[in-house]
């Protein structure tokens, strides 16, 4: 038996709007420092009577910010939660309002798991409101959260981790920072790729990874120029392909970028971004037949195409390829235990990984001579 699930989406412009349907509940905006200074908050906030706004750091998103918001929240106690930001702040909202009820270790949070069990009531709503192409968190019941300590990302995930909706208003994406276009847009190719690829796919994820890949592929260049009809297009089909990939899995190229990203703090786009082709590469090689397929349905071939992209937006330039050189055999090890590994067409081996590393290296290193 196969389940499909989704927020419910609101699209294109003025879906903001949507919001005067909450503007007499008790609403907390969970938003980070950057967004609060270009005055997004406003944006949301117009359309409700009751709100607060809580601040968290604007960082890689850690399992504290979210132990941190929830014991906010459970002051406030909202009756709808709305998290403005990119996937950093989504993550942390979407653990935050289970941790806000429940009493669990954020560890624990698997799709096994009974939150009801916990003291999870599911009181509070949680809408979302990217203002970042790229994670795709609006739609998916994954959250990643790093291990300060233990320099290592923590996959959660329960179908209470979605949020009830997912409001992707393109006002908030038309003046995004060049980093942020080619980071988020690297995520979102890698999330359509990966989900096609899984061996978890099935026809629901495959229309939308394939959609949104045609999508990508054909506005990601001309969304990094400021195109406001491409960023839309890139801002629509990340959501897609993170529906795709949450009802499908990521893989391999996501268990190497969750490795190197904690350990070297490499941005989670450039990583999946350094790691994709190379990846590919290897699954060409090794005759993964999903490859081919993809191939055939988009009539192209995925691997020139993304070659095209990493030259035009010069990715190599943003990967510190000397540091994934000197930590390659930690990556790869590291990357063996994320649980993303087992969800790709096949299960490498460790050495597999190294030469995928050592290709990586390879890579930049032409780039740069
Ligand atoms: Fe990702």
């Amino acid at each position: 038996m196969w389940r499909f699930l989704s927020p419910q989406i609101l699209f294109g412009a003025d879906s903001t709007e949507y919001l005067e349907r909450f503007e007499k509940r008790r609403a907390v905006i969970v938003t980070d420092e950057v967004i609060k200074n270009l005055d997004y908050v406003s944006d949301v906030s117009k359309h409700l009577e009751n709100s607060e706004t809580v601040t968290i750091r604007a960082r890689e998103p850690c399992i504290d910010d979210a132990l941190e918001l929830a014991e906010e929240m459970r002051e406030i106690e909202p009756e709808v939660i709305i998290a403005l930001g990119g996937g950093s702040v989504i993550d942390v909202a979407k653990a935050g309002r289970i941790l806000m009820e429940a009493e669990i270790e954020p560890e624990e949070i698997t799709p096994f798991t009974s939150l009801e069990e916990y003291g999870f009531r599911g009181k509070t709503s949680l809408i979302a409101i990217p203002t970042t192409s790229g994670t795709g968190s609006e739609a998916t019941w994954a959250i990643v959260l790093k291990n300060i300590k233990e320099r290592r990302k923590v996959i959660m995930a329960h179908e209470r981790a979605m949020p009830e909706i997912a409001i992707v208003d393109p006002a908030f994406v038309y003046s995004m920072p060049d980093h942020l276009v080619i980071s988020g847009g690297f995520d979102a190719l890698s999330h359509a790729v990966e989900a096609f690829l899984s061996s978890f796919s099935n026809p629901f994820s495959d229309s939308l990874a394939l959609n949104s890949l045609r999508l990508i592929l054909d506005n990601f260049i001309m969304s990094y120029g400021g195109d406001r009809d491409a960023r839309e297009k890139m801002h629509i089909s990340a959501t897609m392909a993170g529906i795709a990939f949450s009802n499908s899995q990521v893989g391999v190229v996501h268990a190497l970028a969750h490795a190197a990203g904690a350990l070297l703090g490499i941005p989670h786009g450039l990583a999946v971004g350094a790691f994709l082709n190379p990846v590919l590469e290897f699954y060409a090689e090794r005759g993964v037949e999903r490859l081919g397929e993809m191939n055939r349905n988009l009539g192209l071939n995925i691997l020139r195409e993304i070659e095209r992209i990493e030259a035009e937006l010069r990715l190599f330039e943003y990967i510190p390829v000397s540091e994934i050189e000197s930590h390659r055999s930690e990556i790869a090890e590291r990357a063996m235990e994320d649980s993303c590994i087992v969800t790709g067409p096949f299960v490498p081996e460790r050495e597999d990984l190294e030469t995928v590393i050592e290709r990586v290296v390879r890579r930049c290193m032409r780039e740069e001579s």
